[in-house]
Formats: structure tokens, sequence, C-alpha cells
């Protein structure tokens, strides 16, 4: 069995997710290279960890490989090893094939698997070890994410000086969906050993609030839970909602620089200067909706609606969990879509569909996004999605227009985009065709409503919020319900 990495208990803050912000790429010793990582939870907490001066515990993406506690772009990380096995069964498996579909409202079938769960628990051992061994004494710990929800209770076993946050980046399910877990008192037990549960929508803390009372009697007051531990002693739990966001400054900074605009115009001009470019841009997931998005686009040039002229589509599909077979049938269905869709509509001159995938640097998506007319999220369920977020802040020149579906967090708070139920094709093409067509006086109004929102909640304004509810110094008093 692999152990945690023995580190010095030095560190008074301790982030510990699944995934680090650097991949593993190859080369050894100084040679090591990394590469960034993909997904929204990395997004929102890079520029968290790079400010504090705490320690992040994470798995680097590859197998079987121990590497020593390293710095990388100011940032302490703590590696911790995986197995073959592990990988398989606790990532690849319980992770992202029995809880993400569970946890996304069974979009696609979750697979439940005893195996599977023997090493989520093992596995989630060796991640609160590891944060336990960083942490100094009354240290604050927080764990992310549904990969890890069993450490915040081990954690408190082992080192109960701690002071424990755990935030969930993903939907939470109604106990209906939720209930279908075989292993659903474990989960919760696992997820009560924190002090604050964080969730992106009051709506999943409802969900996660009636789920503690249904397996576990225990009275909810608002956003406090009454957990009874083993000693019989009573603790207060608090779980709400923190809608996550994006560092909305450093966006804007970046989209204003002279070469990602020359880059924007250069984009522009490779697709054929059309009068009216929309953008997806999602990690390969079966929650993004990208089916749908692309159905309703060929839909509007079979229709006459669009043109290949005047309307071209990129979609940036970065590679995601590619061992998992839901999300390897997920990009045939995606690719033949793409390769029929322009064999039915491109011209020699004008492509209907730019399919790309690929992930791309931070500077090449502000340029991407400057470069859209029309922004396509239409995810079926989605935690929170930060790329409507990033498209947002990216437009300080107040326009484009964001289309955004209902069943992602960013809605509950994004508003003024045009909102769209993605089951709903008929729907979702006419919100295409009237982003499309949107006056430029409306446009503008919409994102300068937007960019205000973004720009009031950033991902400063999220961690200082959560870690403030934490440590007790927080505007939320128990018992008190919010807004
Ligand atoms: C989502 C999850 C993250 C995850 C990311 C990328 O944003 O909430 O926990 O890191 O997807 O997925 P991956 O499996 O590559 O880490």
């Amino acid at each position: 069995d692999a152990a945690a990495p023995n580190i010095a208990p030095v560190y008074d803050m301790v982030v510990v997710s699944n995934r680090l912000p650097v991949d593993y790429l190859g080369g050894e010793g100084a040679q090591t290279q990394w590469k960034a990582s993909p997904g929204g939870l990395v997004t929102a907490l890079e520029p968290v960890m790079r400010a504090a001066d705490g320690a992040w515990v994470g798995w680097t993406g590859v197998a079987e490989r121990e590497f020593e506690p390293f710095e990388h772009d100011g940032i302490t990380i703590v590696p911790v090893p995986l197995s073959a096995d592990e990988v398989e069964d606790y990532y690849e498996g319980f992770s992202n094939d029995t809880l993400w579909p569970l946890y996304h409202d069974v979009i696609a079938p979750p697979r439940y698997h005893r195996e599977w769960w023997d090493a989520y628990v093992r596995v989630n051992r060796r991640f609160a070890e590891a944060a336990a061994n960083a942490a100094s004494d009354g240290a604050v710990v927080w764990v992310q994410d549904y990969q890890l929800q069993l450490v915040p209770r081990m954690l408190r076993e082992i080192r109960p000086d701690l002071v424990i946050g755990f935030f969930n980046h993903i939907p939470f399910p109604a106990y209906g969906i939720y209930s279908q877990l075989p292993w659903r008192r474990q989960v919760i037990a696992g997820l009560l050993g924190a002090d604050v549960i964080g969730f992106q929508r009051a709506a999943d803390a409802g969900n996660f609030s009636r789920a503690v009372r249904r397996l576990f009697g225990y009275r909810t007051r608002g956003t406090v839970i009454d957990v009874r531990d083993d000693d019989g002693k009573v603790r207060h739990v608090v779980a709400r909602h923190f809608p996550i966001s994006i560092d909305a400054a450093a966006f804007e900074q970046m989209a204003r620089r002279p070469e990602v605009q020359e880059r924007a115009r250069e984009i522009r001009k490779s697709l054929g200067d059309p009068d009216i470019v929309m953008l997806g841009v999602d990690r390969l997931d079966y929650t993004k909706g990208i089916r749908h998005r692309m159905k309703a686009f060929g839909e509007l040039l079979r229709d006459g609606r669009l043109s290949v002229e005047e309307a071209t589509l990129v979609q940036v599909a970065s590679p995601s969990r590619e061992r998992v077979d839901t999300y390897r049938q997920l990009r045939d269905e995606i690719e033949l879509q793409v390769g029929r869709l322009n064999g039915d509509h491109s011209t020699l001159g004008h492509q209907a569909i730019t399919y790309l995938h690929h992930g791309y640097p931070r500077e090449e998506m502000a340029a991407l996004y400057l470069a859209a007319d029309v922004m396509l999220v239409t995810a079926l369920r989605d935690g929170m999605n930060l790329v409507a977020k990033e498209y947002v802040a990216s437009r300080y020149d107040d326009d484009g227009v964001l289309v955004l579906s209902e069943f992602t967090g960013a809605s509950d708070e994004l508003r003024q985009a045009v909102l769209v139920n993605p089951h709903d094709i008929d729907g979702l093409k006419d919100a295409m065709v009237e982003a499309a067509r949107m006056p430029k006086r409306e446009r503008a109004r919409r994102m300068r409503a937007l960019r205000k929102r973004v720009r009031d909640n950033d991902v400063a304004n999220w961690s200082a919020t959560f870690l403030e509810t934490l440590t007790g110094a927080g505007p939320i008093s128990p018992g008190v319900p919010d807004g």
C-alpha cells in the first residue's frame, strides 16, 4: 500500500483536493515537467492558494509515482500517490462512474461496485493522513469536492484540534436520487465530520440537509445541523451555499492586453470573418449538453434561420476522464455528430463547426471569449460553470451575449443572460437566434449587469466568506437561515 507523504506539520492552512493545479507530464528530478490541469476546481482555487501561505495536498494525475513536496508558482504542493488499481477503482470508478453521474441527476447511469467503494475508503484515508501530516496545531484544513467526502470525519478522528471545512463543487442531488447510493449513510457521516459544509446553490444545501434528516434524524435549524457525535455530545455543523467564482480582475486584465485582442481578431479572420461567432467551451463531459447545443445549431442551419456564411460555431471540448466508458462513448457520438453536421452544411469557404479536442492556455481562452459574439453554456446539470463567468469577466467591451442553462449554478446569479432549458431544442434554437440578432444596446445593458455581478462576487470574496464562516468570524450566525 502507498503511504501518505511525510511533511513537517507547519501549515496553518491546508487545502486538500483530488486534482492538483498541475499534472505530471514527464521527466525526472529537476527536469520534471508539469502542465496545467483542467476543470473549475483548479481555476477557482489556484488564485486563492497563490495568495495564501498554505499547502495544497492532492494527486498529480499519474499512477504509481511518488513525488516529494515541491513549490510551483508560489504554491506548496504535497503530492499524494495512487496505484494504477486505485486510479481505476477510486478515481475512474467510484468518483467518476458512481458519484459524478449520481450527483448530476443520473444523466448517465451510475455504477455501484463494492471494490470501488473499498478503494474510495482507502484513498480517502490516505488523503486525510497527508493533510494531518501537513497541518499545524489548530490549523484550518479545507477539503474539496466529491472525491474526498470521507476525509472530514477521518481527519477529525486523527486530529480533533483542526478546524475542518468542506466544499462540494458539483451539485448535491435530491434525496430520491441520492438514496440510490448503497453507502449513503457513510458518505453523509464522512461529510458531517466538517465544521462547515459548503455547496454551490441554496438548493444543493437544502438537498443535503434533507438527506441528513432522513438518514440520521438530526435536527436542522436553518443552515445549522445538530450532529450527535459518538461521545454523545452535540456539535453544530453549518451547511449552506457559497457560490464559487473566478479571479475576475485577472481575466479582464488579460482580455485588455493588446496581444490578446490581436489574437481575437486573428481568430475571427481565420474563421472567415463571419458576422456571428458562436462558442462552446467545456470539458468533454455528458453533463455539458454539447450534443443538444450542436443539434440546435445544425437545425438552425437546416431550417435556413442561420447560414454558414453568416454564422459559425467553435466548440472547444477539452479531453477529460478518457478511460471511463461513458466518456469514450460520448466522444464518439460528438465526433460523429460534428462530422455529419459539417458534411451536411459546410461549404468550401465556410465550416459549420470547428471542433477542437484540446485544452488551451488562459490567454488563448481570453482571446476566444473576445472573438465570440455568442457564448453557449447549455449544461444539463452543472455545479456552477465557471466558463460562463470567465466569458463575462473577459468582455470589458460590454459586448457579447451569454446563453446560459437554468441547470447551472451560475444561472442563480447571472440573471441577465439569455436563460435556456437545453432539453427544449426549439426553445434553445430561439434563444440562439435571439442572441445572434440582439441589438447592440441591449447586449451592452445586459453585459454591464453581468460583469458587475461577477466582479462583486469574485473568487477572493468566495474564499473569504467561506473561511470567515469556518473560523467563526463570519457574518452567519447560527440558526439564521440565509437568503
Ligand atoms: C470538475 C470537478 C473537479 C475536477 C474537474 C476536472 O470541475 O468538480 O473536482 O477536478 O472537474 O476533472 P478531473 O477528473 O480531470 O479532475
